[in-house]
């Protein structure tokens, strides 16, 4: 799966780890369409490989990613827009990979920018992380579901509030309304601590982690009681897995659980 990439670095820092780090430093990150598809590439990669359980995204120090690329959609057209699908390939990144993805985010995190940190499972970031949805400043909106899931994380009042006015907010901010899970002290901290989350995370039955985060995603769709539901079918089919017996075994002899992720 060693492929080369323009855009990306694609490693396996740790056992069990994938990493991908946007690496288009003159453009600050800048999220062409050629890059979403090197992502999109390397993200169905790392759900194929054997040897891959959890995976980090990061960017630089200075920036995750500083949005979509503007001098590419500046001359678009709206019949161009409408009938390529553009940014319909953005999706593919939240379906590509059924395994954990970490977000590290350090510095600007700007329209596309933000949008990519909040399709992540998880979001980790450093305190002057440079969140925000400056669109509006563009004259346009978020487009690769910013208005969604800023909203579904902050909730309206201050999503709509972020999303009119195009201010940015911290990593601190982000950590305080629940947008990013931890703050780290800086990129070095950050990153060495999305790989020891994905190292614990590929600790785990792969079975298990797989429908651990498929429910939690679920919830951000479905209504309380079908949620619950959902949840509950899932729980059911985990009986049916080697790892269940494996995990509960081991418990009850005291003894390390040697997963088969079967
Ligand atoms: C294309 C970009 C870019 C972007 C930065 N660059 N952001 N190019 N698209 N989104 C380029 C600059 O043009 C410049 O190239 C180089 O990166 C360095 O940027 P500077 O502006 O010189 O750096 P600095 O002064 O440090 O300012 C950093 C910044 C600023 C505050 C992040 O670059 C900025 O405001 N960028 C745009 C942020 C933004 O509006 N993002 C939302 C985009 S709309 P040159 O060649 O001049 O050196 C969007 C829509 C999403 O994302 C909807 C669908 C996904």
């Amino acid at each position: 799966s060693r492929r080369s990439y323009e855009f990306i670095e694609v490693s396996e820092p740790r056992p069990g780890v994938g990493q991908v780090t946007i690496n288009r430093p003159k453009a600050l990150n800048a999220l062409c369409t050629p890059l979403i598809t090197e992502l999109n590439t390397a993200l169905r990669a790392f759900q194929a490989s054997p040897t891959v359980s959890a995976v980090v995204l990061t960017g630089s120090a200075r920036a995750f990613a500083a949005g979509a690329d503007i001098k590419e959609m500046a001359p678009l057209t709206f019949s161009g827009a409408y009938t390529t699908s553009f940014i319909e390939s953005w999706s593919d990144l939240t379906t590509a990979l059924k395994k954990p993805l970490i977000a590290a985010v350090s510095g600007h995190a700007l329209g596309g920018g933000c949008e990519l940190a909040l399709m992540a499972d998880v979001l980790y970031c450093t305190p002057t992380a440079n969140f925000g949805q400056p669109e509006i400043k563009l004259g346009t909106i978020p487009g690769a579901g910013g208005s969604q899931r800023l909203t579904r994380a902050v909730g309206k009042a201050k999503a709509m509030e972020l999303i009119l006015t195009g201010k940015s907010f911290s990593g601190e901010e982000a950590e305080r309304w629940g947008v990013a899970a931890r703050v780290f002290a800086d990129y070095d901290a950050l990153l060495e601590g999305a790989l020891a989350t994905a190292e614990v995370i590929a600790s785990y039955s792969r079975v298990a982690v797989q429908a651990a985060k498929e429910v939690v995603n679920k919830s951000q769709d479905l209504g309380l009681r079908d949620g619950v539901e959902f949840e509950r079918r899932v729980f059911h089919s985990l009986f049916g897995s080697e790892d269940q017996k494996i995990g509960m075994r081991a418990f009850a002899e005291k003894k390390k659980p040697e997963w088969k992720n079967e």
